[in-house]
């Protein structure tokens, strides 16, 4: 049996995407660069590309920079917001994923910003009042709050955040790498200026992403070499890791009514039965919330128990592919920066539990038997 209830980590690729990729595998394989019929092929499928993502996302393909990830494009945002605009203050959460968390820490250890964190309440929104606070403090500074938490699923309001920042002058990065793909972003009307994203989150290749970059609040380049990515970053594209990323947008955009359907049942399924099964059972952060969590991600509170880091061990040992807390770093249930700081003294189990399209309602029902039967044999 193998169950894989791990999608914030990352998603199987969807065959669709795959297909639209083997071509540029194999035989469209000229440098986009190059001036020759080869190359302009290929440089023609990732301008329509671009053109695409820029469609989905009510933008225009200027704004769209390919990178390698969420993690790069984190740090290009980040790190050049704040060279090319002088910025010494950053407001941020504790909660943030490292790919932000330790770009945001270098620059303060540097001594070229000092960071301000933002309060969060009981459970982990942001406080906007507070945020205000802040801004009014320190204009013109950068803000950077993620959309959507990738271990307990909060969501921030982006549109309200937006406001409030073009209100104190303040630069706006949002890490959206784990809502593009799941929610439609209406750029034109969000007031964010730079956002990122990884296709590997919505069923794409890994190692292929992009930024949104305002046109009207240019940043200066983070990968300097070639004049690819209009001068934004040097280096030969990921072709086929482009022509992925926007087909598996594409397929996003096409399909997401009728997956947030299927997504959100099952999530409150696994709520119910969990409650049913395993008494004392809570959940990490708003993530029972299905209005203001992710309805990809559930944060299982287990209650204090003699040995709650093998539940996961064990869960796998039977097939079922969860994480502790995020993925991305080790995999361990230890160390989560982000249960840490909202529960610093809990000694509860953590669980995340995160679904994709092709989980099913037997996968839920079998995964809660199987936690629900370890449990009892810790306590
Ligand atoms: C919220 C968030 N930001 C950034 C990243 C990093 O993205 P990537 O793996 O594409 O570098 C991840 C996941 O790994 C994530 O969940």
């Amino acid at each position: 049996m193998s169950i894989y209830l791990d999608n914030a980590a990352t998603t199987p690729i969807d065959p669709e995407v795959f297909e639209a990729m083997k071509p540029f595998m194999l035989e469209n394989f000229g440098n986009p660069s190059s001036t020759h019929s080869h190359g302009r092929k290929v440089r023609a499928a990732i301008e329509s590309s671009r053109k695409k993502i820029a469609e989905l996302l009510n933008c225009t393909p200027g704004e769209i920079i390919f990178t390698s990830g969420g993690t790069e494009a984190d740090n290009t945002i980040i790190i050049s917001a704040v060279h090319t605009y002088g910025i010494k203050h950053a407001i941020s959460s504790p909660i943030e994923h490292h790919a932000v968390e330790h770009t945001l820490g270098h620059l303060a250890r540097q001594g070229i910003i000092t960071l301000h964190m933002v309060k969060l309440d009981a459970n982990g929104h942001v406080d906007l009042d507070h945020l205000e606070q802040l801004l009014k403090e320190y204009p013109n500074a950068l803000v950077s709050l993620m959309h959507a938490n990738n271990e307990i699923g909060n969501l921030l309001d982006l549109d309200y955040v937006g406001r409030l920042c073009q209100t104190y002058g303040a630069y706006f990065h949002s890490d959206t790498v784990q809502t593009v793909g799941h929610y439609k972003h209406d750029l034109t009307k969000t007031l964010v200026h730079g956002i990122t994203a990884g296709a590997h989150k919505f069923h794409g290749p890994k190692g292929s992403g992009f930024m949104f970059l305002r046109k009207d609040k240019k940043i200066k380049p983070f990968v300097h070499g070639g004049a690819q990515e209009r001068n934004m970053r040097g280096g030969t594209e990921n072709v086929y890791g482009v022509i992925g990323l926007a087909k598996a947008l594409e397929i996003a955009y096409r399909d997401m009514d009728e997956h947030i359907i299927h997504v959100k049942k099952l999530k409150a399924r696994m709520i119910d039965q969990l409650r049913k099964q395993i008494p004392g059972v809570s959940f990490h952060g708003d993530s029972e919330n299905l209005e203001r969590s992710l309805y990809t991600v559930l944060n299982v509170s287990l209650p204090e128990s003699e040995d709650n880091s093998m539940l996961l061990f064990n869960l796998d040992l039977q097939g079922i592919s969860v994480s502790g807390g995020s993925a991305c770093s080790s995999g361990a249930q230890t160390g989560s920066h982000v249960l840490g700081s909202l529960y610093p003294n809990s000694k509860r189990g953590a669980v995340r539990f995160s679904f994709s399209k092709y989980n099913t309602e037997n996968e839920i029902d079998i995964a809660v038997s199987k936690l629900a039967e370890l449990f009892k044999v810790t306590v």
